[in-house]
């Protein structure tokens, strides 16, 4: 009956006219979706419309979010597929699927799932965004609360729940094969045909091995008109992962594209997230000072920028004295703090003395700073006559004196080394005759940086640790970077509360780094310009070392690029003549 109606509609080239209900589009109609709060008997236009951006600062954590139970999730088949016009709806065999927990109000059944999608160039199609961030696809498991009709659970604010999925691209051959490609074999471009699923797959079978306790709550509304307010959200925080290929085909096959309702604005409304879910947090950096009992207005804050002219040479700033900054057990684990990667280092094991510090420092942790790119001069905390660097390792000890409570409330309680990092510089075949004439050249530490990168793949959640067993030691990771020569200023913490409890030490010679590794830590973490920019310097002094390199070796190294112009192009022999000029 359905199918010569729809074309009939088709042909006559007025669809919008021809039932009630369906007179609604995404694209080329009168009732597009910003157009839908016009339909008659629409709440489109209301104010707890779905679906939003989930902007995870702004997420609390819900104790009351307790797990989901699944029922006959994995017994029960999909029976068939239905390209509606609007998406692709399946539904399943017998009607005895049901959740319930999760911090619902009593048990729900399964009535349908349905898909959301973009175009065939793999332009995204979720409904939700995380941050900004839009998947490739969401597919959306509607469920009905027990006892209730559809109708009546339209009307009910609570009367759906509507289950979330985000599913992303990868490009791994395995995930062609299985339950995906099975259900993408069924798809069609014939409308309101129901397509018969002849091989059993489950919904569970679908879903795969995404964490389920992992999930972000709100109340909302269905994303398509009516867009009745009776919706309880659950968005996944882990996206089902499906090849590239098999999410072209939704597109291709149904000739559907697009079919995703823009976000809509939150209102007053709160978004709040199960306990196990890894809530990334805030790194707008001018809005720290608002933060309570903050320190980061103050007048003695880091990083800043370091301009080397007005350096005060001083020559108490001798070498330093490490212990066990050559111990290659040392680090305990590697933690993901939510705006950066930690190596935490066993207690009371490494120190730091001498340098002017004038106290014994017990090393606790280091820690990086990076932008987006290894070719980008954004990343470094401290600039050196406004120059950054693509990133920085922060090196923290505390005064082994104080406890760090008492340490991080003291003008000298810790202690921080910054050392700068920059790409590898490879040159071509000269490059050997340089690294074998040069002793101020620093060896690229990359070994030990190979290893403890390594360990990233494992800490992709916020707040997960990872044991560290490789044997790596602080000065594996250094590399034979210069530590002679170094700025001192009294600064601050660089991340809230911004303590004013910091002497800084930053090394003028940057530690050379493979762009592959550096590249790993955006990659890898999903973080992005993690660093604070540059702070006033106010009547603070910055003092530097007085060099202990050999005067005859810099001369050297400026004769070498003198007499071998090729190495004018890299950046790390100018410095090495920037420097010469300076001592
Ligand atoms: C929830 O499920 C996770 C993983 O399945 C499990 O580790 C955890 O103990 C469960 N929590 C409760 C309260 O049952
Ligand atoms: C749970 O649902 C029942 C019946 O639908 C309702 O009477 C009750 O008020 C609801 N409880 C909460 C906390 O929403
Ligand atoms: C840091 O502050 C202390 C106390 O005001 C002062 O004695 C010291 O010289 C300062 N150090 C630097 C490097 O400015
Ligand atoms: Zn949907
Ligand atoms: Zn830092």
């Amino acid at each position: 009956m359905y199918l010569p109606f729809l074309l009939l509609c088709l042909s006559l080239g007025v669809v919008k006219k021809c039932a009630a209900g369906e007179n609604w589009c995404y694209t080329g109609c009168e009732h597009t979706p910003t157009h839908w709060g016009d339909l008659p008997g629409s709440f489109c236009g209301e104010k707890r419309q779905s679906p939003i951006d989930i902007v995870t600062s702004q997420v609390q954590t819900d104790p009351n979010l307790l797990n989901f139970t699944f029922t006959n999730f994995f017994s029960q088949h999909v029976k068939s597929l239905t390209n509606n016009g609007h998406t692709v709806k399946c539904t399943l065999e017998g009607n005895t699927a049901e959740i319930n927990g999760g911090g619902l109000n009593g048990t729900y059944s399964l009535d349908h799932f349905h898909f959301h999608w973009g175009d065939t160039e793999q332009l995204p199609g979720s409904e939700h965004s995380i941050n900004g961030y839009r998947y490739p696809m969401e597919m959306h498991i509607v469920t009905v609360k027990k006892g209730l009709t559809l109708d009546q659970a339209l009307a009910s604010s609570d009367g759906v729940a509507v289950l979330g999925f985000f599913i992303d691209a990868t490009d791994v051959d395995g995930d062609m094969s299985g339950p995906w490609n099975t259900l993408a074999s069924y798809l069609t471009a014939t409308k309101g045909t129901n397509v018969a699923v002849k091989s059993t797959i489950s919904v569970a079978d679908l879903i795969g091995d995404v964490d389920l306790t992992k999930f972000y709550r709100y109340m909302g509304s269905r994303t398509t008109p009516s867009c009745a307010e009776a919706v309880v959200w659950t968005v996944f925080h882990e996206p089902i992962k499906i090849n590239r290929n098999l999410i072209k085909q939704f597109p291709t096959k149904t000739r559907l594209t697009n079919i995703y309702r823009p976000t809509q604005d939150l209102n007053q409304h709160e978004v709040v997230a199960s306990p196990a879910t890894p809530l990334a947090k805030n790194y707008i950096v001018h809005l720290w000072h608002f933060l309570p009992q903050s320190y980061c207005a103050g007048a003695r804050q880091s990083p800043i920028n370091i301009d080397t002219q007005k350096a005060v040479v001083n020559k108490r700033l001798g070498p330093f004295t490490y212990t066990n900054f050559n111990n290659k057990n040392i680090i305990k684990s590697f933690v993901n703090t939510g705006h950066s990667v930690q190596g935490v280092l066993k207690e009371d094991i490494v120190e730091v003395s001498g340098g002017g510090l004038g106290y014994v420092y017990s090393t606790v942790q280091f820690h990086l700073h990076w932008g987006s790119s290894p070719r980008d001069s954004m990343g470094s905390e401290h600039t050196v006559n406004s120059k950054g660097y693509p990133m920085e390792l922060h090196i923290v000890s505390k005064r082994k004196d104080l406890p760090l409570r008492v340490a991080k409330q003291t003008p000298n309680g810790l202690a921080i080394l910054g050392f700068f990092i920059e790409p590898t510089i490879t040159t071509k075949s000269s490059s050997q005759h340089w690294k074998t004439n040069s002793t101020s050249s620093p060896m690229p530490a990359t070994e030990a940086w190979k290893n403890l990168t390594k360990y990233l793949s494992a800490i992709k959640d916020i707040n997960s640790v990872v044991e560290v067993t490789e044997q790596i030691s602080i000065d594996d990771l250094l590399g034979d970077v210069d530590q002679t020569t170094y700025y001192r200023y009294n600064g601050s913490l660089t991340t809230p509360l911004c303590n004013e409890a910091v002497v800084w030490t930053v090394f003028k010679e940057p530690i050379q780094l493979d762009e592959d590794l550096m590249m790993m830590f955006p990659n890898q973490t999903g973080y992005r310009n993690v660093f604070r920019p540059p702070q006033p310097l106010n009547r603070r002094t910055v003092y530097v070392s007085k060099s202990t390199v050999p005067r005859s070796v810099k001369l050297f190294v400026l004769l070498t690029c003198l007499h071998f112009p090729d190495y004018l192009h890299s950046k790390y022999n100018c410095l090495v003549i920037r420097g010469y000029e300076y001592y």
